[in-house]
């Protein structure tokens, strides 16, 4: 039947690349699938065990719980320094500290891009080694590592537009599809 993937965004900007990627997504999934962007994870506090200790805020738990609604989630995200952004990891933080953490056992497909040619692939990774510790169900292939994004898209119509990436990302959709369908619940 029909399944719906969460999209968590790992960049705040209103102009990023990323985002431009994340909002084709609609246009590249396979029609039984809806795509459903996650709140900001910039709307998070920083991690901090004393506000825990307090009660989760309110956009923990709201986040924590459209994950676990989804059949699973595409992370799109940059790389920092080699890594993933301290927003997005931030959120990871956050609800990996849950009682009955959402990432476990959920489908995961990644996605990064970077006006580098390495695409973000060393973001790609770290954020394969934090989910293999939360016991997701990470998407091995195809990967989508989108290098020198600024050649692909069309900032001034919001517009992903080199073919061979919207392949790839159609790709990897269709196969998220059916690995959601084999791995969800
Ligand atoms: C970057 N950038 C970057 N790019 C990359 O390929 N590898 C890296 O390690 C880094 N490191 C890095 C650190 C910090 C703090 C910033 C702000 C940027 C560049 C980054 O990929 C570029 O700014 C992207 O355009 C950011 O993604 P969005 O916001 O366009 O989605």
């Amino acid at each position: 039947g029909p399944i719906t993937f969460a999209v968590m965004l790992g960049s705040l900007r209103k102009a990023s690349f990323n985002g431009i990627v994340a909002r084709a997504l609609p246009g590249l999934a396979p029609a039984d699938v809806t795509i459903q962007p996650l709140a900001s994870v910039g709307a998070l506090p920083i991690y901090d065990a004393d506000i825990q200790a307090e009660g989760f805020p309110a956009e923990v738990t709201a986040m924590a719980d459209a994950v676990r609604a989804a059949d699973g989630v595409i992370i799109i995200s940059p790389e920092y320094n080699y890594s993933i952004p301290g927003g997005l990891k931030n959120a990871i933080d956050w609800l990996s500290r849950l009682p009955n953490q959402p990432f476990a056992g959920k489908p995961i497909a990644i996605q990064t891009a970077s006006m580098s040619p390495l695409g973000g692939v060393r973001c790609q990774y770290h954020l394969r080694q934090s989910m293999v510790f939360l016991d997701a169900r990470i998407l091995n292939k195809p990967e989508v590592i989108i290098g020198a994004v600024h050649t692909k898209v069309d900032a001034a119509t919001d517009t992903l537009t080199d073919e061979t990436t919207r392949g790839i990302i159609k790709a990897q959709l269709e196969n998220f599809a059916a690995y959601a369908r084999r791995h969800h619940g």
